[in-house]
């Protein structure tokens, strides 16, 4: 029966295999006899694939295989139902995860429960592929086991395609086990590196930029990027700043956004660039979009505010109640914090972001927020990228941190540079301040 998908119109077929479980194959095209049939067996996956948990990449990978098969015009994606948590099935996977809370990998957590690593067996698969009468297969997939255990199992793979996901820092340590100790081939695609972007793979491994996510008690893990001209401005004077940076480095930057929990504006930004702020340049997950407002600028016909991905404005009680009762119909989610001397109180919206879950933010400016979050001493990291591009006067990328002697001045350490086509991308840890930096400087 036709199944229409935001990705194509596929026929659905259901075939009930010996162990009583079902396979779901959702079929593109004329598949019959032909061969290099793009194929994906996708385990099914209720909480990833289902609800996006960022524990997996089941989800990510499920929607890239469909986007590659309707690419295609061609293929098969077989949801392989029963085959939940490598076999395991829902509720051990549930308890894997606590064991994997208490610091197990993927694997251990397993056998710590006395259950197999990996239990999946092909032979239902390979059943299916045949009644379809593909004659073989571009396996879409990571995992070498599959390609062995189809072939085991009589299925012609002819080749096999990536299906790297770009990693978030809650699902790099289960990505980097299935690497290390199932054997999987580059599951978080390309490393940034001078050469990221000629590779193979759409999927980008920012890990190096972003550094070890460590969130404290009363912040997230703080990020903060932005993409400045050789003179140091991150816009010109009339505040255009579309687009100071180029493809390779704005794709980047959609890899680290798919990196972290929230990516979090300021309302200067929301209303001069009207930006969507979330992934859509590699495979990855859009995190929550957070702007600072104190009083709700942000218009209704704002980027932010459509339904792509979950949007939390911090605003003030300085903001009217019926605004905020118009933007929650919106379903934006507000959260109410105590006014600051920039707007809202920094230290009180990131401990509100840290209480809700958030453990890495990803801060994308503009010049008041990059300042602000400079000079209050809660940035963990930070990522810039330089054009080759000279503007003069504009905005300039961090306003005045009251420091008047260098040596005074935030250090830096940690270096790590990246040539991407025209840019060069730097970052580096942040330390302290030397002297604490002035607050209520004049903005
Ligand atoms: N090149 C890049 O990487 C890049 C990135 C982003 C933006 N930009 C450019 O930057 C420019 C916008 O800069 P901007 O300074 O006007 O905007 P911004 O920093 O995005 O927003 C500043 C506004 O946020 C609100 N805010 C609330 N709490 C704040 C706090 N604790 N600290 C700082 N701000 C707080 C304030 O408005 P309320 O008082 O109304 O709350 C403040 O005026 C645009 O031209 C944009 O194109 C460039």
């Amino acid at each position: 029966m036709p199944l229409p998908t935001p990705f194509g119109v596929f026929d659905a077929r259901a075939f009930q295999g010996d162990s009583g479980h079902f396979h779901l194959a959702l079929v593109l095209g004329e598949v019959a006899g032909r061969t290099e049939v793009p194929t994906r067996i996708h385990s099914e996956c209720l909480t990833g694939d289902a609800f996006a948990s960022l524990r997996c990449d089941c989800g990510v990978q499920l929607r890239l295989a469909l986007r590659v098969v309707a690419a295609r015009g061609y293929g098969v994606v077989l949801y392989a139902i029963g085959q939940e948590g490598r076999g395991i099935g829902l509720v051990n996977k549930l308890r894997s995860y606590i064991e994997q809370d208490a610091g197990a990998d993927t694997c251990d957590a397993n056998l710590r429960l006395g259950l197999p690593v990996d239990s999946r067996g092909y032979g239902e698969s390979a059943a299916v592929l045949r009644a379809l009468g593909v004659a073989s297969v571009r396996l879409l997939t990571n995992n070498p086991l599959k390609v062995e255990g189809l072939r085991a199992a009589g299925v012609t793979v002819s080749s096999t395609e990536s299906l790297a996901t770009t990693p978030h820092a809650r699902n790099l340590a289960y990505l980097r086990t299935k690497e290390q100790r199932l054997g999987h081939v580059k599951p978080t695609g390309e490393v940034v590196g001078d050469d990221a972007l000629a590779g193979t793979s759409p999927a980008i491994d920012t890990t190096q930029l972003i550094g070890a996510v460590r969130p404290r008690p009363d912040r997230p893990y703080v990020v903060l990027k932005f993409a400045q001209t050789l003179d140091g401005r991150i816009a010109t004077s009339t505040g255009d700043a579309r687009w100071i940076s180029g493809e390779a480095e704005r794709t980047i930057s959609h890899a680290l956004r798919a990196m972290c929990d929230a990516v979090l504006v300021g309302v200067g930004t929301v209303v001069q660039d009207d930006p969507q702020l979330t992934v859509r340049m590699v495979p990855g997950v859009s995190p929550m979009r957070v702007v600072l407002d104190s009083t709700l600028r942000v218009g209704d016909t704002a980027r932010i505010l459509q339904p792509d991905a979950p949007t939390l404005i911090v605003t003030t009680s300085r903001s009217r109640p019926e605004r905020r009762a118009r933007l929650e119909a919106h379903g934006v989610r507000l959260e109410l914090v105590a006014p600051g001397p920039d707007g809202v109180d920094l230290a009180s919206a990131l401990r509100e972001l840290r209480a809700d879950g958030v453990q890495s933010l990803l801060v994308e400016g503009g010049a008041k927020v990059i300042t602000s979050m400079l000079s209050a001493a809660v940035v963990d990291r930070l990522i810039v990228s330089v054009a080759p591009t000279i503007i003069g006067c504009g905005t300039d990328a961090v306003g005045p941190l009251g420091v008047t002697r260098v040596s005074d001045g935030i250090r830096l350490t940690n270096r790590a540079m990246h040539v991407l086509s025209d840019d060069v991308l730097l970052s580096w840890d942040v330390g302290i301040a030397s002297r604490g930096l002035h607050d209520g400087h004049d903005r």
